[in-house]
Order: C-alpha cells, then structure tokens, then sequence
C-alpha cells in the first residue's frame, strides 16, 4: 500500500490551510513568516501563548482556536525549543509531532509553516514533511464498516474527514520538494517494511512475500525467486528443514539494485555489492518445539529483518542511490506437523557444515546460515548485514531501545553505530568470544542450534559467525526493535519498520559516490 497522504510544498505567503502548525523556538521565538502572520492575527498567538506560560519549550505546544482574523482556523504553536540543534534526528521528529497535532483538527487538508532558525532550510523542511509522513502511516486496511450501524445522511455529514493533504510552507519550496524526493523514497520503503511486518500470516505467507518483492521490478530492482526445487538444487538443507513441517513452501528473494556508475559491470571496489540478509520467519509457532499460546499471535512478525531488507532495496532504488546492492530474504513458516523436523535431527548446511537441532524454535539461524553461505559464495560482497528477530534474550537484554549488534569488523560496526545515532535507530554492540562460540560444540554433529541458558543471544551470534567466513559481516538482533516496540513521534503503529533508515543512511553516508 503506498502512502496515502499527499505532501505539497509552497511558499509562505501562499494561503494556509485552516488547520496549521508553526513553530516557536526558544523564548518564544518567531520566525519571519510565523511573526508577519501573528501580525495579521493581531498579536493573538504570541497573546496566547503568554496566556499558557508557553515559551517555545519543545514537545509543549498551544492551540489557537478561530481567531477574529481567520474564524475557521485551528493554530497550532508547537515548540522546538532547541532539540531540533542537539538531536541529529530532531527534526524529523518535530515533523511527526506537528502531524500528531493536525490529526486533532479533523480536517482534509493541513498546513505545516516552516520558518525555523537552521543551517540548511530545504533539508529541515524536507525531514519534517518525512516526520510527518511516517506518522501519518496507519494499518487498517482490515477495517471495515461491515455490520456497524446503517448510517443516516446526518451521521454522514458528522463523520470526520480524514487528511489527505498537508502543504509544507517554506520558502524556496522548489529546493526543499528536490530535497523532499530522497526522503519519499525513504518513508515509502518504511511504510512497505511495516505493510509486510503488521499483514497477519494467513495473508501473507513465503509465496506472498516474494511477490511483493517481486513487485519491485517496477523500481528497476532485478528480483529472482527461488523455489524448493532451486533451494533444493543449492542445497540450502538448513533453511529447507526449518520449511518442511509447513504446507506453504518456502521461497528466497534474492533483489538486486545496481545503480552504481556503470551498474552491475562498474569497476574495482564500487562493483562489489553490499549485502543485505534477512530473516523472514512469516510465522514461528516453535515447530515441534512449540512455543506457549500467550503471546504467539506476535510471530506473525518474525519476518521484520525480511520485511527491513525488502523496504530498503525499494528505497535505495526508488531515490536512485549510487551504489550495487544485494538484498535476500529466506521466507518460510515454522510450524509442527507430522514432516516437521524433529528435536535430534542432524541437518547438513550449504556450506557443508552439519548441525544438531536440539530446538525447532532456534529457527531463525537455520534460515540464515544458507542464506549468509550462498550470499558469500555468489556474490563477493563488501560486506553481509543480517537482521533478525532472532532472541528473546536480545529483549531482556536491551529492551526496546537499542538493538543488539555483533560483528568482526570494528569498522563497519562502528559505522553503524553512527548512523543509528544519526537516524535515532539505534543499535549496541555486544560480545563475540571463543569461550562463546564452544557453547555450541556437540559431540554428534559441527555445531548445535542452541548454547544453553545462558547468554542466548551470543550463541546464536556465534552460530552465525560460523557461516562469514572473513567477510565484514554485522548480525543485527531486532527483535525488541522490529515489532511491539511502542509509539514514538513518527510510528503509531505495531510494526516500527526499524532498520530501513539506519540502513539508507549508511549506505548514503559510507558508500555511495
Ligand atoms: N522468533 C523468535 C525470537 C523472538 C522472540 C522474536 C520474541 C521476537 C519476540 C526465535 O525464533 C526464537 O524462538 N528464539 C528462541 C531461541 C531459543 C529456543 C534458544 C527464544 O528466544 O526463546
Ligand atoms: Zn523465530
Ligand atoms: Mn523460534
């Protein structure tokens, strides 16, 4: 589903929507087109705004209802304080934050004044209208008005209109729609991520999935799905297993975006790809190993690390980003049935390594170990970044905040680190160690799927890291982060889509020419 609020830019003198926000900084502090405004509206909002003890605090803000001058305005003042300097992020979320308040005015269109003190306008503006965009997101196409009340004509004309439309007024509107163009892209991949995270299993299985990724050859990504007997021809045994017990065959999507100069045939290190992984579990009962009933309905978003790689190759190729990037998904449904794998199975990988599956609900690395093999093998990358929503252990270990990094590159982790800062996706780096890694020895097989009780998000690390060989590899853990994890300034929603942002902007800031 793409966005459905229509963003518009214009300049500050052009007539504002009944419903506005502007900003006030610091001591009340008014921009010029904000200041010639109150002017028009005789002093009325720096009057209220006195009235409220408000000074321009940010996150506090009044609300002026139909002064003289504009009887049908609704007036937000919403203040930026000086967050907006300090947070790298901050105005991205005063965007979110100035949507939240026109939610209040119920009207179909908005208006959004942008005169605020900032290094770069058209960028400022550009991140508030994304703020406002992501925010504006809402999961209802299961809404219906089926068996509610036959409404009158009366019952019609009071139902709220919804937003549609929102004009950012800034000036120099020309420079901040161009700067607007990359950010669409953007929100447009977070919005997919979150459509594929928030869509319930029964409509959204492995063959689904990869139609939607298949849908993004209209963005000029080459798209292959592999089915059983291709999976079966690679011999990726691992991530099959896992498969088995479900009716519903497993699929890889393996996309691809070439924009770097002279695309797929570009020279020396630009030509290698990054690489980016992801888990894409559509559905994780636990198998045979299965998992209490409280809660379950919550795996249905086993698949956010797919649902992020997907979301940022539609947003690398939507803003046409400079640079060679691989994006594959391994999409399957664990569940138990009478083909499900079993607790004591041995199960040789692609790469040949064999591993006892002591729980069919460590699922996850037994997707990703082919998946990071093949990648590796067939493509050569600069780097592989997985995600997944791999551990409870991550949840209790970081909680909602921060998501669980490991990797064997000090560089490339670092990287990341920034760009989590950078974009408020934030992720922390935890411990790879060989007393780690021998917690998953088992006399019967290479490796077991599961370490003990302790430390369970590093063993699964260290399962992993058995499979990258020396490729400059990141596992990033996202399963506080990816779904259920709470309402921010710019989500409203059950599914974040975390990581597509945090992704573009490494790629945006450490790879791209
Ligand atoms: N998909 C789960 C992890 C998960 C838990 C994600 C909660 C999101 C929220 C994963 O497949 C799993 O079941 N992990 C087990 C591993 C254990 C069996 C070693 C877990 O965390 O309990
Ligand atoms: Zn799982
Ligand atoms: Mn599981």
């Amino acid at each position: 589903m793409p966005l459905k609020l229509l963003i518009e830019f214009a300049d500050t003198s052009d007539d504002f929507s009944d419903a506005l926000v502007v900003f006030a900084g610091e001591k009340l502090s008014f921009g010029k087109a904000a200041k010639s405004l109150d002017k028009t509206l005789d002093g009325q909002l720096r009057a209220a705004a006195e009235v409220a003890g408000f000074k321009g605090e940010s996150k506090r803000h009044i609300d002026v209802l139909a002064p003289p001058a504009r009887p049908g305005a609704r007036i937000f003042v919403a203040g930026v304080g000086d967050s907006a300097n300090t947070d790298p992020n901050g105005w991205t979320s005063v965007g979110g934050r100035a949507l939240g308040l026109l939610g209040q005015a119920r009207t179909q269109s908005a208006s959004i004044l942008v005169d605020v003190e900032t290094e770069d306008l058209a960028e400022t503006a550009a991140d508030i209208a994304m703020g406002a965009l992501l925010r504006h997101y809402a999961f209802d196409k299961f809404k219906t008005d089926a068996g509610k009340k036959k409404k009158t004509k009366d019952d019609e004309d009071r139902k709220a209109p919804k937003l549609e439309r929102l004009t950012i007024h800034v000036a120099k509107p020309d420079k901040a729609e161009k700067a607007f163009a990359a950010r669409r892209a953007i929100a447009e991949g977070v919005a997919l991520a979150r459509d594929l995270v928030n869509e319930p299993a029964n409509t959204l299985g492995p063959i689904e999935f990869a139609a939607e990724c298949e849908k993004l050859t209209d963005l000029g990504v080459e798209v292959e799905i592999l089915d059983v007997p291709a999976l079966e021809k690679l011999g990726m045994r691992s991530l099959l297993a896992v498969a088995q017990g479900s009716d519903r065959p497993a699929r890889v999507a393996v996309m691809q975006w070439n924009g770097a100069k002279g695309g797929a045939k570009s020279k020396g290190k630009a030509a290698k790809p990054l690489c980016f992984i992801g888990k894409g579990v559509v559905f994780d009962t636990g198998g045979i190993s299965i998992k209490p009933a409280g809660g379950m309905e919550d795996m249905k978003g086993d698949m956010g690390g797919a649902a992020c790689v997907t979301g940022l190759m539609a947003a690398l190729a939507g803003r046409k980003a400079t640079v060679n990037a691989v994006g594959i998904v391994g999409l399957v449904e664990n569940m138990p049935s009478a083909r499900a794998q079993r607790p004591g199975d041995i199960v040789e990988t692609m790469s040949g390594q064999t591993v006892e599956v002591i729980n069919t609900d460590a699922e996850g690395r037994l997707v990703l170990c082919d998946l990071l093999h093949y990648a590796r093998e067939r493509f050569e990358p600069r780097f592989m970044i997985n995600l997944a929503t791999l551990t409870g252990a991550i949840i209790v270990a970081l909680g909602k905040e921060y998501a669980g990094m490991f990797s064997n590159d000090d560089k490339l982790s670092g990287h990341l680190s920034e760009a989590g800062e950078a974009v408020s996706e934030k992720v922390w780096r935890m411990p790879l160690a060989n007393a780690y890694d021998k917690m998953i020895n088992t006399p019967n097989a290479d490796m077991k799927n599961v370490g003990g009780r302790s430390a369970g998000s590093i063993t699964a690390a260290q399962f992993l890291q058995r499979f990258v060989g020396d490729t400059p590899w990141v596992h990033l853990d996202v399963a506080g982060v990816a779904m259920a994890s709470g309402k921010t300034d710019i989500s409203r929603t059950w599914a974040s889509g975390w990581g597509v942002r945090l992704l573009d902007e490494l790629t945006a800031k450490r790879y791209e020419s």
